[in-house]
């Protein structure tokens, strides 16, 4: 497929399956059990990451314009143009995310739902466009990829917590953030595999840039990343023996993945791609607020 048909079946797929958020009014809220409220409790930086969508797109245009200014040529700029519409596609859908969860949170902790009417719109701007000066973790390459690589984890969070779920109508806005989150595993694929392949340049940067594209959760992009990391780590569900486990699950995905963009140029084996998703997670244990360090280990350091 040519970049352009990719971009344009993921669009149309997008259009295909776009739920109905019934403005954001969901009449069965008062019905919600105290199992599941503790659960929504549990989700306010979920809403954050979902809204951090907002500076992903922002912080895109300005790795590319730093790489231009760095010499990066007109025609590999030019081959990232499918990506950056299918940005403009997705960013709406995580907005849809953060809204739908942004309101069920306010309604389950503060008895409302006046959550859209509420939010200020300096203090959005702030929190989730231009929030990531502190927060400068990735080049071009290593962004994309952590885009890709962290729908994986985005998937198997939501599909754990709608297995968790009891209430019907809380079920299905959830199953239909999940879906779209599986949707972009794939879009993210294909777009990138198309990118690698346009010039050997790309695999050059992208295989130089894999480490921190593939640890790296997009969504560190925001203040309260780490919290919700460590707050939301007991939703994912351990399966039975004879099932894969959720690291199982994501380290399976993940290097399927890899497989597919690298061939036989993917430098990781499944148990690698484990054991560093294992080590992300230990040294992340405990922490609630990271920025970009140059000195530090993996350039995360952790101030609280
Ligand atoms: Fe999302
Ligand atoms: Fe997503």
């Amino acid at each position: 497929m040519s970049g352009l048909e990719t971009v344009v079946k993921f669009s149309y797929l997008s259009d295909e399956n776009r739920w109905d958020a019934n403005r954001y009014n969901f009449d069965w809220l008062p019905e919600l059990d105290e199992h599941d409220r503790e659960i929504i409790r549990l989700l306010d930086c979920l809403r954050d990451g979902e809204f951090s969508g907002q500076a992903s797109a922002a912080q895109f245009h300005d790795l590319m314009i730093q790489a231009k200014a760095a010499g990066y040529t007109d025609d590999l700029v030019a081959d990232w143009s499918p990506l950056f519409s299918y940005m403009n596609v997705i960013v709406y859908e995580e907005m849809r995310h953060g809204l739908a969860i942004g309101l069920i949170h306010q309604y389950v902790t503060q008895g409302n739902t006046s959550f859209i009417a509420d939010m200020n719109v300096r203090e959005f701007g702030k929190r989730y466009i231009w929030c990531y000066e502190e927060r400068r973790y990735w080049d071009l390459y290593s962004y994309i990829l952590s885009h890709l690589f962290s729908e994986v984890i985005n998937t198997e969070l939501y599909r754990d917590v709608v297995t968790r779920i009891h209430h019907p109508g809380l079920k299905e806005v959830l199953a239909n953030v999940r879906n779209d989150e599986a949707r972009h595993i794939a879009a993210w694929t294909a777009l990138v595999k198309d990118l690698l392949n346009a010039d050997p340049e790309h695999k050059v940067r992208a295989l130089a840039s894999l480490q921190c594209g593939l640890t790296h959760h997009n969504a560190m992009v925001h203040e309260t990343y780490f919290e919700g990391l460590n707050k939301m780590l007991p939703l994912f569900i351990s399966e039975p023996k004879n099932k894969l486990g959720p690291i199982k699950r994501i380290s399976k995905q993940k290097y399927r993945i890899l497989l597919e963009l690298f061939g036989e140029d993917n430098p990781y084996s499944e148990s690698d791609v484990q054991q560093i998703h294992l080590q992300y997670l230990g040294k992340a244990a405990g922490h609630t607020r990271a920025r970009y360090s140059e000195t530090s280990p993996g350039n995360i350091e952790f101030v609280s």
